[in-house]
């Protein structure tokens, strides 16, 4: 089974979970950052967690050109999943997320999408952190996953 898990992150608090949910994983999973992936290269993996920052309650740009540019998956059963980071305010959660965007995204270009898209509470906007216990929900998230790939 090939996993990849492709984030994007500007202060580092996304790609911390990215890694934190690769190590939680039972199978092997390759961890990289957007920019260092071609879209065409998912067609053949078989599962594929993507993760953003939220940015104005959307995915940034670079993961929206991403998710734009990918095939659907050719293996039968292939699945997705999606996550984001971002702030523990109140007054957001009126607002959309990055993690439904990629959800909705990540089915429109046929992927089936495991799980309800997940959202990590970051400590601030530019801390490059996670607020404590996300870490370790991080890895529960990535045990649930585990879960519907059948491991
Ligand atoms: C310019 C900017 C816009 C942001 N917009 C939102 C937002 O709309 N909703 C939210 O919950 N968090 C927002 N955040 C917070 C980030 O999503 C959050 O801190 C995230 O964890 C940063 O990820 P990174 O450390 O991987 O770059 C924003 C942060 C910045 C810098």
């Amino acid at each position: 089974m090939t996993t990849y898990i492709i984030y994007d992150s500007n202060y580092g608090s996304t790609r911390m979970i990215a890694e934190k949910i690769a190590r939680s994983l039972p199978v092997e999973a390759t961890v990289l950052h957007v920019r260092d992936v071609d879209p065409q290269a998912l067609a053949t993996v078989d599962f594929v967690i993507i993760g953003s920052p939220t940015i104005g309650g959307q995915p940034t740009e670079a993961i929206k050109t991403f998710l734009h540019r990918i095939p659907a998956p050719v293996h039968p059963g292939a699945q997705a999943a999606a996550f984001d980071t971002r702030l523990n305010w109140k007054i957001l959660s009126r607002f959309s997320f990055a993690a439904s965007h990629i959800a909705d995204s990540l089915r429109q270009q046929g992927w089936p999408v495991a799980l309800e898209p997940i959202g990590f509470f970051s400590k601030g906007a530019r801390s490059g952190t996670v607020q404590s216990g996300e870490l370790e929900r991080a890895a529960d998230w990535a045990r649930k996953l585990a879960r519907e790939m059948g491991n």
